[in-house]
């Protein structure tokens, strides 16, 4: 059978590397990177292209019959580009339906939460999703909830800080608010198998790991590494304080994304620690497809050997090659 050919945008990043790694590992994929110029010395790139991954190299802010020809040939195109460049995706949409590509994943990537008002960056990503659909480009958008990666808490002794570029040291509420949670990684081996699957044709899918609370994992980190830990524990109140000042101090003109990080992380905070909003059930309630419904047989990474590997001192930390570290 001939292989398919996904272009994949936003490959030198955290999702898109793992996308990349999930479908040169799945087989049966050609897999190109739209690279912008200035990016096409990345160390993370040249991994990629050692490994066989094709680089056409185009800005997305190009024309769109730029773009169009960066996508000759394509039957899936898959974005994953970083928070504060969603708009970004609006012209590559439209160069894809010209293009004749079979199937566009929007960049979604994130945790469960219903349009309007309640997380910006959701907004953005539906202005996306919204645009495809007015075009009738065929989609799925995959929604993966809170990465284990930056939902560990950091140890009192510093053990885990090797890895640890963004550690989550705070508990809403008490902490017990139930999230769905995935490594990172899995990410791209759930990708390589939703892109092909006509199940998912113009349908959101749910492709998690786990079901936990952010106090659940503060638990199993002090059982597996036997220290005490300090979390920081969060008033609800104090939440609702935080969105209300993120979102006066990012309603400025003209748009300054810089201005935006408080208030992801405050509405984040909000969906899925307060609301309750980043949980299968709800998913479904907003008409999701289940992952683990579709693919019974898929043995995702658990979060204890997650903490297994971060103890041992093997695991990876993200977003080394811009921060150092922020907690
Ligand atoms: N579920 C979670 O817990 C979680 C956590 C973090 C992020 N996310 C979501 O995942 C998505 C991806 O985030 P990330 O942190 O993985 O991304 P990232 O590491 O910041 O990478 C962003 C990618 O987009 C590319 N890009 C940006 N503008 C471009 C342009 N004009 N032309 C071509 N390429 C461009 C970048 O290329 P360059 O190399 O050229 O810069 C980079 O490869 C985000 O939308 C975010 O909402 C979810």
């Amino acid at each position: 059978m001939a292989s398919v050919k996904v272009l994949l945008i936003g490959a030198t990043g955290e999702t898109g590397r793992s996308i990349a790694n999930g479908l040169l590992e799945a087989g049966g994929f050609e897999v190109y990177a739209l690279i912008r110029p200035a990016s096409v010395a990345k160390p993370q790139l040249l991994d990629l292209q050692k490994r066989g991954v094709i680089v056409r190299t185009c800005d997305l802010t190009a024309p769109e019959e730029e773009l169009a020809q960066a996508l000759a040939g394509i039957d899936v195109v898959i974005s994953c580009v970083g928070t504060t460049d969603q708009h970004t995706q609006i012209n590559i949409a439209t160069a894809a339906k010209a293009a004749g590509v079979k199937r566009f994943i929007p960049c979604a990537f994130i945790t469960i939460c219903a349009p309007g008002g309640i997380m910006y960056l959701r907004d953005e990503k539906e202005k996306v999703y919204n645009h495809i659909k007015q075009i009738k480009l065929p989609y799925t958008i995959i929604d993966v909830g809170w990465w284990y990666q930056i939902a560990t808490p950091r140890l009192p002794s510093g053990k885990l800080d090797y890895a640890m570029t963004l550690a989550n040291d705070e508990l809403i509420g008490d902490g017990t608010t139930p999230s769905a949670f995935t490594d990172l990684r899995d990410i791209g081996k759930y990708v390589a198998r939703i892109v092909v699957d006509p199940r998912t044709e113009n349908k959101m899918v749910f492709a998690y790991n786990t079901v936990t609370s952010p106090a659940g994992i503060f638990a199993l980190v002090e059982k597996l590494s036997g220290e005490k830990l300090e979390p920081k524990y969060i008033p609800e109140e104090t939440v609702h304080k935080r969105v209300a000042e993120a979102r006066a101090f990012s309603e400025t003109y003209p748009y300054d994304a810089t201005k935006f990080t408080p208030r992801y992380a405050a509405e984040y905070q909000l969906s899925w620690g307060i609301r309750g909003d980043n949980v299968p059930e709800y998913a479904k309630y907003l008409g999701y497809l289940d992952a683990k419904e579709l693919y019974p047989d898929f043995k995702p990474i658990t979060f204890e050997e997650y903490i297994q590997e971060l103890l041992a001192g093997t695991a990876t930390g993200i977003y080394t090659d811009r921060i150092s570290r922020i907690y």
